[in-house]
């Protein structure tokens, strides 16, 4: 950007400012008595207060970190730093203020099953308390925020980061995280929705420059942060480390200031991802209100007062380049975080690691875990017929907490597949177990480790594989090349070479279970015909074993859905197809060319089979859909339904409704959710459903207008077990509906 573009800027940026902190008392949002006055604004008195009796240098420390997860405080006036922790999932491993880690055993927390594996349960009521599970613990560790949701959504199967993330869906994404964010907040901690925006890839994540339609923008990318802004009232946002349009998202004119300061009014802080700030001026200017880092070279002798936004700032402020109420503002937004989250007025304790938050890992596993395939109900297996089991894969000992990246979370115990099946099957089933497969760098198959699984294969009743992904080979992250942050995956194919595995024990014995862990899709091509039964687990959490052990035997019927497409193969997934990935080498431009075609959106349009769809999860019992009608009143759209239980055991459905226009002025996706329910019923039982969507959530935006838009006319309304399994359609006219 040229200099006098950007003190131009800078000049309307200020001019912006100077009027929102005029108008800020003539704001009816501001100063409305206590009745629907946002919480956070309860204190503006006091902040004014505090800021009053600050240095421009207490100020300063303030929105930088002065340690590897504080910013700082004030001492002299009670100020405290406000204490981070990742997220998504558990409370992370203490690294100690100079990232050392604390290795006396005393940073242990539940780990729950990751953000794609909660996604998948579709039950938004889960989100809430496993978010609940985050903030009490976080609180038990002293934190004041919890680093999550993270809520990117999955626009490639290879993102690295796909395991923590929930969905290519944005409805489906915005639901989950929503209850989570309240869950945590309940807590009196605050979530940080991260990571704002359009970070989808972690190949060059510092590097690239993202660049996609308004459109795409609007109705795929940044929904999901919205609803965390104005449903969750999110405390905390933590900007990305990509470039967007040509600037980092972490301090962006449009993204940060315009959008969600603006147009959606975010009151609370915006903190930079660790090193996500470049420059000092647009820190000041564009938004970022905490710069949070980790100085890998100068590790563990980080010198924070040469942060970007710390002592240069008190420069620029001196010399009168910036104007202080420019720091004030973001005094004010890290002190209205505090004061909600009861930092000066003392919280209640939290616990840590109680047997309620492992049975919430476990429920969470239950239902989150997909069942694929079924072919010939080889699940569940049957505990009097069944009398050996040979467990294969390296999946079945392996733990999985540590890994990944900063979501890492040291588990006071882990049960493993081989321990879950164990621990049920009791005495009278032998279980016989062989890793098949070793995870190592070199990733290749290992003929001794083949030759011994299919010796146990042979021999067994039933197999129970325990494959796909796993958070690579270790490294000093504990993480790698799969799952992990950092670094996306280099293809679908199985890694250590599992398909030459998977052939040999699928010829030795026929009934076998794939059990697939992973952050998402994973190349089935070569065994996907031959194997009767697949059953995806994600990673599932600190009780990740016995809910699978629960699930094979049939004493949890598997209620998840894929909260992701799942292609044939890579080059049938939208961004490998028509978008672009991971970018230019030179230009490290990504032209997110599918536009809001992503996910299940792509497969519709283009008629691409997948190979299992979104929404899909199959159950040990049978639904059956009926009476579907819509009809809408006062600006909602209500749709009821009867589900039927038609099989002999207990069961859960989600009922997922998609809307689609025909005839519409603009080319838009056949089909998108907009409403999703889980249902349980026992079997016999029906229910009848209503599900009510605001006439608002079918509109399009209008590039030409920069607007949404409501088309008028008549909506397909489609009621489904998944988005390729439709069971019911009704048409609703919104011909006189105005907005
Ligand atoms: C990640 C964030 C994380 C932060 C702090 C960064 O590398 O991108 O998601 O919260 O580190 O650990």
């Amino acid at each position: 950007m040229n200099n006098r573009l950007i003190i131009f800027r800078q000049a309307c940026y200020l001019f912006f400012m100077a009027l929102v902190v005029a108008c800020s008392s003539a704001d009816p949002k501001q100063t409305v008595a206590e009745e629907g006055k946002p919480d956070i604004l309860q204190y503006e008195e006091k902040i004014d207060s505090l800021i009053s009796l600050m240095t421009l240098e207490e100020k300063v420390n303030m929105i930088h970190g002065v340690s590897s997860f504080t910013s700082g405080g004030v001492e002299r006036l009670g100020i405290p730093e406000l204490t981070m922790s990742d997220g998504p999932h558990g409370v992370r491993p203490e690294h100690g203020r100079d990232w050392t880690p604390d290795n006396a055993g005393n940073d242990s927390a539940t780990y729950l099953p990751t953000g794609i594996a909660l996604a998948a349960t579709w039950n938004a009521d889960l989100g809430y308390r496993f978010g609940e599970v985050l903030g009490n613990e976080a609180k038990a560790r002293g934190k004041d925020v919890i680093l999550g949701p993270g809520v990117n959504i999955i626009r490639t199967p290879l993102n690295g980061r796909n395991f923590e993330y929930l969905s290519e869906d944005p409805f489906l994404t915005s639901r989950m995280a929503v209850g989570y964010i309240k869950g945590v907040q309940d807590q009196g901690i605050a979530a940080c929705v991260k990571h704002f925006a359009a970070n989808n890839q972690e190949v060059k994540r510092s590097e690239v420059n993202v660049e996609m339609s308004e459109r795409a923008l609007r109705e795929i990318y940044l929904p999901a942060f919205e609803a965390a802004v104005k449903e969750g009232n999110v405390l905390t946002v933590m900007g990305a480390y990509n470039k967007f349009r040509g600037q980092f998202a972490t301090h962006h004119e449009y993204l940060v200031n315009e959008i969600l300061k603006g147009e959606w009014g975010f009151k609370g802080v915006v903190m930079s991802d660790w090193g996500a700030v470049h420059n000092t001026m647009e820190g000041l200017l564009y938004g970022t209100d905490i710069e949070m880092g980790t100085d890998l070279l100068q590790m563990p002798n980080i010198d924070y007062s040469r942060f970007y936004m710390a002592d240069t700032v008190v420069s620029v402020v001196r010399s009168g380049k910036v104007p202080e109420s420019v720091v004030d503002e973001k005094v004010r937004r890290i002190l209205r975080v505090m004061y909600a989250t009861g930092m000066f007025d003392g919280r209640s304790k939290g616990a840590i690691n109680t047997k309620e938050h492992q049975q919430l890992a476990q429920k969470v596993a239950e239902e989150a875990f997909v069942l694929l395939k079924n072919e010939g109900n080889i699940l569940p297996l049957n505990k009097d017929k069944v009398k050996t089991i040979a467990v294969i894969g390296a999946n079945a000992t392996r733990l999985q907490a540590g890994g990944g990246g900063s979501s890492q979370v040291r588990a006071p115990y882990e049960i493993t597949p081989l321990e879950g099946l164990k621990a049920l099957a009791g005495n009278n089933i032998q279980i016989k177990f062989a890793p098949g497969f070793e995870v190592t760098k070199e990733g290749k198959a290992n003929p001794a480790l083949i030759r011994d699984a299919v010796a146990i294969a042979r021999e067994a009743d039933v197999v129970i594989y325990a494959g796909g992904w796993t958070h690579g080979y270790s490294d000093e992250w504990n993480g790698g090349t799969f799952d992990s942050e950092g670094a996306d995956k280099p293809d679908l194919t199985m890694p250590f070479e599992q398909d030459q595995l998977i052939k040999a024990v699928l010829d030795a014995n026929q009934n076998t279970v794939m059990v697939l862990f992973g952050g998402g899709a994973i190349d089935m091509s070569s065994w996907v015909g031959r194997a009767n039964g697949i059953l995806q687990v994600w990673y599932p959490g600190m009780e990740g074993g016995t809910a699978l052990a629960r699930t094979l035997f049939g004493e949890v019927n598997p209620s998840g859905k894929l909260p992701v497409t799942f292609p044939k193969k890579l080059e049938e997934s939208p961004a490998h197809a028509i978008g672009e990935y991971p970018g230019d080498k030179d230009t490290v431009n990504v032209h997110y060319k599918e536009g809001v075609f992503v996910g299940y959106r792509y497969n519709d349009k283009y008629n691409v089979e997948p190979l299992f769809p979104f929404g899909h999860g199959l159950s040990y019992t049978t639904f059956e859909y009926n009476e579907l009608e819509a009809s809408e009143n006062a600006g909602m759209v209500n749709i009821g339904m009867r589900v039927k239980n038609t099989g002999t055991v207990a069961g859960a459905e989600v009922i997922q409704l998609y809307v689609g226009k025909e005839n519409s002025a603009v080319e838009r996706p056949e089909k998108e959710l907009k409403a999703f329910r889980k249902v349980f019923l026992n079997p016999g039982e029906s229910k009848e459903v209503t599900l009510s969507v605001p006439v608002e959530d079918f509109r399009y935006f209008d590039e030409t207008k920069n607007q949404w838009v409501l088309e008028q006319g008549s909506y397909k309304i489609q009621a489904g077990s998944s988005s390729r399994d439709i069971r019911q359609t009704v048409a609703v006219d919104l011909e006189d509906v105005k907005m």
